[in-house]
């Protein structure tokens, strides 16, 4: 008795004290206690992540409002790990009145509540940049916007973080026109480096994945490199879609209830959700314990519950895949082909699938191999007759919804997958070291993000299996080239062989038989010939019956 009373016992102090210390804080607060959540940590890691905010914002907008993206990025140093960032988009550009909540409030945008396939899905992306950079410089973001009915207008925007909202100043109606948005940030503790983490990489990456995209970069050193377009055709505007029954959870299927203008719950089920035709509403009306005609703003946490149950037990079509946008077989190709420059590229977009139950997600997978395939690693510069010989290793380029992941590989589901496939049985021995860049592009209305950062995927089963499919379906196309290549490696060096010894037989035999070493020359040619025509009739045979089996 004596020994419990000890353990749970007060004898400290009392909780009115302690609780004198509550406080509510903003998320502005908190993402500022934080930003390592919003990937904003590591100084060439922060600056690769400034970039991907804006660039990725500018691509969503434009793509939204049907216009082929013509992004210009800068980066200038101003003082040893204290740089200015600028990024220039050609896009629809903001609302006068919708400026500030936009770019000053985290939380808040035009894609978190909604089922569109986007880059941006969260409403923290440019705001947490735009905090990022008044927290280490002390400096407000410059913004230049214009739409086409709105002036164009200059301002300085920053966050009060303690109500997360923003702050106006030096606002400004401008005499030249821009359509499109204008960021402008200074950033102290990071840094400008080339390499696998880089700004120049992720430019690279989101070039190879955005073939439609003009795409130009200046780095601190003044030095411009500059990703034309490779289609000119603006790939399909992603449309919103409603949540599919099966991917609700009993919370949200209250709060959808709470915000319909529907006045029956059947209309408010039709309405709402993707699929839930009349026998589906007929089905849940028998399921349920209360009448599927009362108004949904009266339901209650257990009748939320009861539809939820009876939506498992009921009959649907799959998700709507209509609205995903893949970047296609061809155009991926294509692009791998002008950024890598590999000897072979293969590329499959698979047909659209479903996660959790109620999410549309399609799968793109391609391997690139030899040439620039791979990442660099070292160039010896001795030249053999080849020229300078390179070292490359194997690269995994992964993407959700065309934006490249740059970060945290280890935690992300399109690593793990690739790593599972036994890459010997397609040719390739040591995967790490070879010449292979493999692409995995995973489009989605809602792409299931492993943190507030983005930057890695979680291995959600219907996501891994697609992709390992579609990754063997590409490999073993990727084998049967290794193997060919391999083939005509061998029958170029055994005609290299033989025409090396030839001459040196010829004059061996024509010494010892004092026969005429043309003659010689000429018959020794015509039995080598016959016999690599052999060889390649056999390697024939076996490629052949190797096909039949496959
Ligand atoms: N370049 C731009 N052109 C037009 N609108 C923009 C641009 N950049 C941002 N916006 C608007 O500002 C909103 C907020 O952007 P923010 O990056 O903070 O969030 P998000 O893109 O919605 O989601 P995420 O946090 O995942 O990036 C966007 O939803 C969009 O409406
Ligand atoms: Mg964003």
């Amino acid at each position: 008795m004596s020994k419990k009373e000890t353990i749970i016992s007060a004898d400290g102090i009392d909780a009115d004290v302690l609780f004198t210390e509550f406080k509510e804080h903003s998320v502005a607060d908190f993402f500022k206690k934080n930003r390592q959540m919003l990937g904003l940590y590591g100084k060439q890691r922060t600056l690769t992540t400034i970039i991907h905010e804006l660039v990725t914002n500018s691509l969503d907008a434009c793509e939204e409002a049907g216009i082929l993206p013509e992004i210009e990025v800068q980066i200038s140093e101003i003082d040893k790990e204290y740089y200015e960032v600028a990024v220039k988009d050609n896009g629809p550009g903001i609302p006068e009145n919708k400026v500030g909540n936009a770019l000053g409030k985290l939380l808040a945008g035009t894609k978190f509540h909604r089922l569109v396939q986007t880059r941006g899905q969260q409403g923290i992306g440019v705001s947490g940049i735009i905090l990022f950079s008044q927290i280490t410089t002390g400096k407000p973001t410059k913004v230049v916007t214009g739409t086409t009915k709105d002036k164009t207008i200059a301002l300085e925007i920053s966050i009060d973080s303690k109500t997360n909202s923003p702050k106006i100043t030096n606002k400004q109606t401008l005499e030249k026109k821009h359509r499109g948005t204008i960021i402008k940030s200074k950033f102290k503790e990071i840094i400008y480096k080339k390499g696998q983490n880089s700004v120049d990489e992720y430019l690279r990456r989101t070039a190879i994945s955005n073939p439609h995209a003009s795409i130009k970069f200046q780095d601190p050193f003044g030095e411009v490199t500059e990703y034309p377009r490779t289609i000119k055709k603006l790939p399909q505007i992603p449309k919103e879609v409603k949540p599919h029954p099966r991917g609700v959870s009993v919370d949200e299927m209250l709060s959808f209830a709470r915000h319909s203008q529907a006045r029956k719950v059947s209309s408010f089920l039709s309405q709402s959700f993707d699929r839930f035709g009349n026998k589906a509403i007929e089905n849940v009306g028998k399921f349920v314990h209360f009448d599927i005609n009362k108004d949904p703003k009266k339901l209650t946490w257990e009748e939320a519950e009861d539809v939820v149950k009876a939506i498992k037990e009921t009959k649907f079509i799959a998700p709507n895949t209509d609205n995903l946008v893949p970047i296609g077989q061809k155009h991926i190709e294509k692009s791998l082909r002008a950024i890598v420059e590999p000897e072979f590229v293969f590329v499959t977009t698979r047909k659209p699938s479903v996660y959790k139950g109620g999410y549309a997600f399609q799968v793109e997978v391609g391997v690139a191999y030899g040439g620039g395939s791979g990442r660099l690693v070292s160039v010896d510069k001795k030249a053999d007759e080849d020229g300078p010989r390179e070292t490359r290793v194997s690269e995994i380029i992964r993407y959700a919804n065309k934006a490249p992941l740059l970060f945290d590989a280890g935690a992300c589901g399109i690593t793990k997958t690739v790593q599972s496939v036994d890459w010997k049985r397609y040719g390739i021995s040591n995967f790490d070291n070879a010449p292979v860049s493999v692409f995995v592009n995973v489009v989605s209305v809602h792409i299931p993000y492993t943190s507030a950062g983005k930057t890695a995927i979680a291995d959600e089963d219907e996501i891994v299996t697609d992709i390992k499919l579609t990754l063997m379906d590409v490999s073993r196309k990727l084998g049967t080239y290794i193997i060919q290549k391999k083939r005509e490696a061998e029958k170029k060096e055994k005609r290299r062989v033989f025409s090396k010894y030839v001459p040196e037989i010829v004059a061996a035999l024509s010494k010892s038989t004092g026969k005429n070493k043309e003659l010689l020359e000429k018959n020794l040619m015509t039995m080598v010939l016959e016999k690599l025509k052999l060889d390649e009739e056999e390697d024939k045979k076996i490629e052949q019956s190797e096909d039949a089996k496959k």
